[in-house]
């Protein structure tokens, strides 16, 4: 009877010990999975996306250059008014989207296409040519240097030639130029302040911060919401992110705060070095997602008001709805559909800082 309670007592004792082992040393992430044991959180990248030209339509790539002010391409340009050299977006004129980018076969060029302002049936468009990666042998002869502003921000742009502004002129109904980001660093602010992030980083003309994260999960989260009130599921372009993951729980990225990218599923020549990324704050949303971006039609109240309604999830901005994470890479390197994406460290303290 004494020696039966003994070896009840020491299995009792011993038999968790492997347990805890294979948990605290995450020895073995499938044993985890099976058993269904917190682990650190890992996804896939589904797109990756590029808007050359802000505000206007982007393209999506299979693989592509993750640079320190962004994926390569990403806001290079940007459109400004001719009176005061400011920033346009989709916020005042919807049919910026409407404005298409995309890559020549060997990714040399930029085309550009302006729909023609006549409407007619069918649409015809003006198309516009620029070098993707312009020397600055081509920016000394074919563009002049101008201070231009977005946000509060005065920063520097090569402005094009008024052959190539007019089209975009006449589209949109007003007198625009296209500039392409000069050598001026943008540093990031707020979020991403050299004092907040530990490093001084630069960026083009996205609004704030280089590189914007997006889940699947979590907008087949809001998507549902959306059919449950008879509303179409919308894409994930309507938040034009750069990086798409297919995502765990939805909103888990609230508190992503380092993550990784790692060759694995990725393309041969992107099993290197990891790529690391700062998630610097939640994506604080306007209402452009509310305008279709092959149309540029706004519905009048979706996916705003079902956002409002229960993304309203960070402090430091509480009258926005957040979607999507804002982040800044700490090292530069290919990236493709198909790689992973780690989560190597998790905050509840994120807090928007306006940043600009
Ligand atoms: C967009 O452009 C079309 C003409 O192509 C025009 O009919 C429409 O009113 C414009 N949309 C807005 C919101 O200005
Ligand atoms: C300026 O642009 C034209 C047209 O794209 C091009 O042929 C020319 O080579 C450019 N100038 C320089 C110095 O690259």
């Amino acid at each position: 009877m004494e020696s039966q309670t003994v070896l009840v007592i020491t299995l009792l004792l011993v038999l968790p010990i492997p347990i805890i082992l294979i948990y605290h040393l995450n020895l073995s992430s499938s044993v985890c999975r099976v058993l269904k044991w917190p682990r650190k959180q890992s996804t896939q990248i589904t797109s990756l996306r590029i808007y050359p030209i802000k505000s206007c339509r982007g393209l999506e790539v299979t693989q592509t250059l993750l640079k320190s002010h962004g994926l390569d391409l990403d806001r290079r340009w940007m459109l400004v008014d001719t009176s005061k050299n400011n920033f346009l977006t989709i916020r005042q004129i919807p049919n910026m989207t409407r404005i298409g980018t995309a890559l020549s076969p060997d990714g040399h060029e930029l085309i550009i296409t302006v729909p023609k302002a006549d409407i007619s049936e069918k649409e015809s468009f003006h198309t516009i040519r620029i070098p993707s990666h312009p020397t600055p042998d081509w920016l000394a002869e074919n563009t002049s240097i101008d201070q231009v502003h977005i946000w509060d921000i005065d920063t520097d742009g090569y402005r094009y030639s008024e052959a190539i502004n007019a089209h975009f002129s006449e589209f949109l109904g007003r007198s625009v130029a296209l500039v392409y980001k000069g050598p001026m660093p943008r540093v990031l602010k707020g979020n991403g302040d050299p004092s907040i992030l530990g490093r001084v980083q630069t960026t083009g003309f996205p609004d704030v911060h280089p590189v914007l994260i997006a889940s699947e999960s979590s907008l087949s989260e809001l998507n549902q919401r959306l059919e449950n009130k008879g509303v179409d599921p919308i894409t994930v372009e309507r938040f034009r992110p750069n990086i798409v993951v297919r995502g765990g729980k939805a909103w888990s990225e609230d508190s992503w705060k380092l993550v990784r990218i790692t060759g694995a599923g990725g393309p041969e020549s992107a099993r290197g070095t990891p790529l690391d990324l700062d998630v610097l704050a939640r994506c604080a949303r306007c209402h452009v997602p509310n305008v279709e971006p092959t149309t540029a039609v706004a519905h009048k109240k979706q996916p705003w008001d079902t956002l409002v309604s229960y993304r309203r999830v960070d402090e430091g901005i509480k009258w926005k709805p957040c979607f999507g994470m804002l982040s800044a890479p700490r090292n530069e390197g290919v990236v493709g559909v198909g790689m992973r994406l780690e989560v190597l460290e998790e905050t509840n303290e994120h807090r928007y800082m306006a940043g600009f």
